[in-house]
């Protein structure tokens, strides 16, 4: 990855200063623009235009149930779309800019094309914390509907690369920020009332979240809200897909952690968060190898190693 672009298809683009103009005047026009985000890279468009978020689900061939997150620069922003009580705020003032999204009641106002919510109450908001989307949110003033920058139901994309390969020629332009630091998506928190449930784990973990609130999530339902896009297979490679592997077959690539040592190592240290940090992007390269299958070696279950079991148990999952 380092100093060579040569991985880089024709659609990606340093980012800088004229990309960044390139990127609004596409998005006001009703474009879509690839941009990397702390967690994973984003296919953006203007949420309020119909025409433009049609097009999102287009080039990801998503079905049109499953709602997207809109990225907005700041709580303030995040009022104008959706209802804040006094938990949603609180965690928004305590994790926002960063890897959170609050599923909340929308405003009646709410200038959201219907298709970004598939047509719920509620809707998805995040305010991220990369310097490359935080710049595109503030120089095109829009309110950005981004899923996933990757074909629907892939291994999420957490390089420019990825993206390209996953979506080639439909995305006109690859703001280019180098890899996702995080890697992993936002952990999604549904909020009712005193209560919330974490519909999907992320890098904010079920801990912070309750030193936060000073209670537990809830595991009951809030309301009807559910995560309609949570499928069991998703995040999936090409290839068949072995977890808790110790060791591994002659025709497996295996993603090693900690001790096992593997064709790749997601964290010799065992570290979760530089495990999540990778987990995306060994995927990738094992789906590219000249091996026939993928073997992951166990990976404990705790903090973020929550969000890393679940995107694994997914992308294992049968299609
Ligand atoms: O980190 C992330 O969240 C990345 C970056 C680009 O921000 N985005 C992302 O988007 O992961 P996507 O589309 O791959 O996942 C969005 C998830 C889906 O599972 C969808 O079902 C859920 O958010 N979602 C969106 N609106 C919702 C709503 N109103 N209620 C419940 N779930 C919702
Ligand atoms: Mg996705």
């Amino acid at each position: 990855m380092s100093g060579s672009n040569d991985h880089i298809g024709a659609a990606a683009r340093r980012y800088g200063k004229a990309t960044i103009a390139e990127a609004v005047a596409r998005l006001r026009g009703g474009g879509l623009v690839a941009v990397p985000t702390e967690t994973v890279y984003g296919l953006a468009a203007d949420s309020t235009d119909a025409t433009a978020v049609a097009e999102i689900y287009r080039a990801k061939g998503r079905p049109d149930f499953n709602p997207l997150i809109v990225h907005v620069p700041d709580l303030d922003a995040a009022r104008t779309l959706g209802q804040f009580n006094e938990r949603a705020a609180g965690f928004a003032a305590a994790l926002w800019p960063g890897p959170l999204t609050l599923v909340v009641p929308k405003t009646e106002d709410c200038p959201v094309t219907a298709a970004v919510t598939a047509g719920l109450d509620t809707i998805a908001l995040r305010v991220p914390a990369h310097p490359v989307m935080r710049e595109l949110l503030q120089a095109s003033g829009l309110f950005l509907a981004a899923p996933s920058a990757n074909r629907s139901g892939g291994i999420s994309p957490t390089t420019a690369d990825h993206v390209t390969r996953s979506l080639g020629k439909a995305v006109p332009l690859i703001l280019d920020g180098g890899p996702c630091e995080r890697g992993i998506e936002s952990t999604i928190v549904a909020i009712g009332g005193d209560d919330y449930r974490i519909l999907r784990p992320g890098p904010v973990t079920a801990a912070q979240l309750e030193a936060i609130a000073g209670k537990p999530p809830t595991t009951a339902r809030i309301g009807k809200i559910e995560a309609p896009g949570q499928l069991a297979s998703h995040y999936a490679p090409a290839k068949p897909v072995r977890l808790g592997a110790q060791t591994a077959m002659a025709d497996e690539y295996h993603i090693g952690f900690g001790p096992v040592a593997g064709d790749m190592n997601l964290s010799e240290d065992s570290d979760l968060a530089e495990a999540a940090s990778l987990l995306f992007a060994a995927l990738h390269d094992a789906d590219a190898s000249d091996r026939l299958r993928i073997a992951v070696a166990p990976i404990p279950k705790t903090e973020i190693g929550l969000a890393l079991n679940d995107r694994l148990r997914r992308a294992a999952s049968p299609k």
